[in-house]
């Protein structure tokens, strides 16, 4: 499943749910945390399972962001997700410093499953990393549960954790946006860019997302619904990228049927890493179903 944009909603905006559920965002992500105001979780809760209960979403999936479990509010959000599990597919942990997080997360949604008497591993977890602390563990983080999925980049936050100011170049957040992006490729995770908070800026954007899809990862997180069509854009591959990758996999397949490792496609010799690169082109396009399991 692609995840290239990751649409951000706060949870206590009617309105603005309502218009969610219209999105063909890859990702909608009900925020309970940082939208919300700590006077309004509450409602949010009631509110983010109302809209769920009574809305279809037209986005990929539909996602809800938690508050942390070090928060007075953790235990609430985690009830509601029980709550509404059938019609979510994931919980986000903010501000993940540790695995205990995941593993606390990891309880909470099996629960919530054998409420439902869904599959097991039905819900999935993600994690952003945006503390100091976050990314010096991001590792074990990241290997904590097969349930985990995806690490987010979250620079804003991490920024005033490690007393940085942003630059529109972000070299201040450089070496954590890439360290977090080697933990999730090493960890079979897939890794989202950080959000662009300038929402009008439209050129800025597709020049941050596609630098963000050059540097590796799988899509980008949002908050304004202007902001899906150029991200979506911006991450998928170009035509030619994946004309070549359509024809390495073809060739690939004839190849092993033939018991052939190495072969050549367009007068060039195709490899393994060379197979990898188009599979992960093809996963990209949305057509990871003809390349086979990531
Ligand atoms: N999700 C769904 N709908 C959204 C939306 C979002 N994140 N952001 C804006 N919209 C809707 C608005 O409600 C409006 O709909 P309408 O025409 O039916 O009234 C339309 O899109 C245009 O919105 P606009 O007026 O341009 O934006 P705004 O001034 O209302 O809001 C923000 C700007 C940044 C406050 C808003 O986009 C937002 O709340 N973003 C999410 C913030 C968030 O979740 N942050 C936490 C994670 S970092
Ligand atoms: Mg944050």
């Amino acid at each position: 499943m692609p995840r290239r944009a990751w649409l951000y909603v706060p949870g206590d905006q009617e309105r603005k749910l309502v218009k969610a559920a219209t999105l063909e965002a890859d990702v909608v992500c009900l925020d309970l945390e940082d939208a919300v105001a700590p006077d309004r979780k509450a409602e949010a809760r009631e509110l983010v399972a109302r809209v769920l209960e009574s809305h279809v979403f037209q986005a990929g999936e539909v996602w809800i962001r938690v508050n942390a479990p070090t928060t007075p509010w953790a235990e609430a959000d985690m009830a509601l997700v029980r709550r509404v599990a059938p019609n979510i597919r994931g919980v986000l942990l903010p501000k993940t410093d540790a695995s205990w997080v995941v593993h606390w997360a990891a309880r909470h949604v099996q629960q919530a499953e054998e409420t439902h008497a869904l599959p097991p591993g039905r819900l999935a977890l993600a994690a952003l990393i945006e503390t100091a602390r976050g990314l010096v563990h991001v590792e074990t983080i990241a290997r904590a549960t097969p349930r985990l999925q995806v690490l987010l980049f979250g620079a804003e936050d991490l920024a005033a954790d490690l007393g940085a100011l942003r630059t529109p170049e972000g070299r201040e957040i450089a070496y954590a946006r890439s360290r977090l992006l080697v933990a999730a490729r090493a960890f079979g995770l897939q890794a989202i860019d950080m959000v662009y908070i300038a929402y009008k800026d439209l050129e800025g954007l597709e020049r941050e997302a596609r630098e963000a899809a050059r540097l590796g990862f799988d899509g980008k997180q949002i908050i304004h619904p202007a902001q899906v069509p150029v991200v979506q854009a911006a991450f998928a591959p170009p035509e030619d990228q994946l004309q070549w990758a359509r024809q390495v996999w073809q060739a690939y397949q004839e190849a092993q049927k033939e018991g052939r490792g190495v072969f050549v496609v367009d007068g060039k010799m195709i490899d393994p890493p060379l197979i990898r690169q188009a599979r992960r082109i093809l996963e990209r396009a949305g057509e990871q179903g003809k390349a086979g399991r990531r």
